[in-house]
């Protein structure tokens, strides 16, 4: 029976999980992996810029500031400009690609990328397909799926598409995109395939504490999980369920909070501070009483400076 975790990637998540984030939570964790924010891949090459803009790391060799590995995602439905796409982001550094399979957003959706391909398994075969055999062996494709479109009734389906098209990794988000983020997630889904088919597979979905992980690996039946918005409502998540070290303290939390004020992002005019701060306390409000209170006392506030000096009162 499975009952450690072992590999732990961090989720993409857009407009949270930036660079800043991925270098904050990649220095006090041992993620195994992170995926960067979706590229939009529609019918041409993307400008190196915008691979850039979307992961700097891949400046730095596609490693965060700490030397985690990190992979470029794309969401497309093109298999020819995403198979085009996947080796310029390869060349550019990314360790391996990820193809996103599970954005519900109805823009996305329109132009059939996203969890709409969850209709069509043949489409997502030959995404995969046109990718794997366009970038080189050794690179690693992960492809990210939720359990279907309404219902998981095609999940088999979907999942002998990705593996017939020889994908290395497949990350399964325990939801459809009917459910949304509606808890619960319905790991024991993937435990019903994670036998079947010759690939690393990653469980993914409401997993929140130590205890969560534990059931959700013997559940999917894998050891592999993918944390998502727990990562950033516990910051030390991914050592937690490794079993490394308890949930960080909120005296910790603060100097994390002063850590994350020094970092700047390029062009930023200073508000990325505060509107990204109050965003994060959001999800930390979940796991800390303190990050409410704090978010009430900054809320109008957008000037760094009067920010630290809250986040130092929240001490007292
Ligand atoms: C704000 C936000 C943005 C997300 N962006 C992406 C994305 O760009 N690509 C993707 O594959 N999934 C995206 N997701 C889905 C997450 O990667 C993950 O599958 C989902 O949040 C379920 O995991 P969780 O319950 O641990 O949060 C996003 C989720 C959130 C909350």
């Amino acid at each position: 029976m499975i009952n450690q975790v072992n590999k732990v990637t961090l989720a993409p998540m857009e407009g949270v999980a930036d660079v800043l984030m991925r270098n904050l939570l990649t220095s006090i964790n041992c993620y195994d992996l992170c995926i960067t924010e979706f590229v939009r891949v529609v019918d041409r090459l993307v400008p190196t810029h915008i691979f850039h803009k979307i992961s700097p790391e891949l400046k730095l060799g596609g490693f965060t500031l700490n030397k985690t590995p990190t992979r470029v995602q794309l969401l497309g439905q093109e298999p020819q400009w995403m198979a085009e796409n996947a080796v310029k982001a390869i060349e550019l550094g990314s360790h391996g690609i990820d193809l996103n399979f599970g954005c519900p957003a109805k823009a996305v959706n329109k132009s059939k990328g996203g969890a709409v391909l969850l209709k069509t398994p043949e489409t997502i075969y030959q995404i995969v397909n046109s990718v794997k055999q366009a970038i080189p062996s050794e690179q690693v494709l992960s492809a990210k799926i939720r359990l279907g479109f309404d219902d998981a009734s095609l999940l088999d389906e979907i999942v002998s598409a990705i593996t017939s098209a020889n994908a290395n990794q497949l990350t399964i988000h325990a939801r459809t995109k009917r459910d949304g983020y509606k808890p619960p997630a319905y790991w024991h889904h993937i435990g019903e395939i994670s036998n079947k088919y010759d690939i690393e597979l990653f469980a993914n979905g409401e997993i929140w504490s130590l205890s969560d992980a534990k059931k959700c690996i013997k559940e999917a039946k894998t050891a592999n999980i993918m944390l998502g918005r727990g990562a950033l409502a516990t910051p030390n998540l991914a050592n937690v369920v490794k079993g490394k070290e308890e949930k960080m303290s909120w005296p910790e939390l603060s100097l994390l909070f002063q850590h994350y004020a020094k970092l700047e992002l390029q062009g930023d005019k200073s508000f990325y501070f505060s509107s990204r701060l109050k965003q994060w306390l959001r999800y930390l409000k979940l796991q800390y009483p303190q990050a409410d209170a704090l978010f009430n006392a900054i809320k109008l506030m957008k000037n760094k400076d009067d920010i630290l000096i809250e986040i130092k009162k929240s001490l007292q």
